[in-house]
């Protein structure tokens, strides 16, 4: 079965208005559209000014983060229904960043997901274990954990919205990516996984990214793993050319 790639720019707390609408001008004009789905991460705050001034069709809007609460008082928060209303379509649940730097736990995460599932989102959950945990050799046990505290425990229907993205702790922002090999061995884990409680037709369905370091010198041999169906890029997504040479690579 082939699954469309997608690869997706997570932004972080990056680009200001101008330098953002730029980006999706110069993405916009090098993209040719149909070799994949092309996704962008920027703050809530840039979000509908960007959706705004964006006249083309190729790239898709996304959140970081969304609360886990429904609405009320939670200064600060942003609910998933404001990020529907305002056309918001994908949002990143759980990133490593998310669950180190604010306390976001397993629970929390499952919480998030719910709220974004409510709310016609499609949840993009990413997982992945911290360098001492990879030493261990015990990378497997604890993204397990972590989908199965999270994730695994959603319907046919739900899971079926899910897009999962693997980003190793220790490859983010190091400059040290996993290799094709550990990449695909964990991404054909959690697909395992997923065919365990559910069916390997439903597993076979779900779209799972890589996320680490991934740049456009070693996109294309990621993204030629069996499992590997695109990436979520941090740093070299900032950059038009790079992000748009890693879109070339899948
Ligand atoms: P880098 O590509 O900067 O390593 O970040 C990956 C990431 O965290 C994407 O969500």
């Amino acid at each position: 079965m082939s699954r469309r790639k997608i690869v997706a720019g997570n932004w972080k707390m990056n680009l200001e208005l101008e330098e953002a609408a730029q980006w999706l001008s110069d993405v916009d004009a090098g993209l040719n559209s149909d070799q994949c789905d092309v996704l962008v991460f920027p703050s809530f705050i840039l979000l509908p000014d960007l959706m705004d001034v964006y006249e083309g069709e190729q790239i898709l809007f996304g959140a970081q983060n969304c609360s886990h609460k429904e609405s009320g008082a939670y200064t600060g928060e942003v609910s998933a229904a404001q990020l529907a209303s305002v056309g918001v379509e994908y949002v990143i649940i759980g990133h490593s960043e998310r669950r180190e730097h604010f306390g976001e736990t397993n629970q929390m995460l499952k919480e998030k997901i719910q709220q974004a599932l409510k709310n016609g989102m499609t949840p993009v959950f990413c997982c992945g274990e911290p360098l001492q945990v990879r030493e261990e050799g015990k990378q497997q046990e604890y993204v397990k954990k972590q989908l199965t505290e999270s994730v695994l425990g959603f319907s046919v229907a739900a899971m079926a919205e899910i897009i999962i993205a693997y980003e190793p702790v220790w490859a983010i922002g190091t400059g040290l990516n996993a290799t094709t090999e550990q990449a695909q061995e964990m991404h054909a884990f959690i697909r395992s996984e997923i065919a365990a409680k559910y069916s390997n037709e439903l597993a076979q369905q779900i779209p799972i990214l890589y996320g680490g370091s991934c740049k456009p010198d070693n996109a294309k041999e990621l993204f030629t793993c069996n499992d590997v169906d695109g990436g979520l890029i941090g740093g070299a997504s900032l950059n038009a050319k790079d992000f748009l040479a890693i879109v070339q690579s899948a």
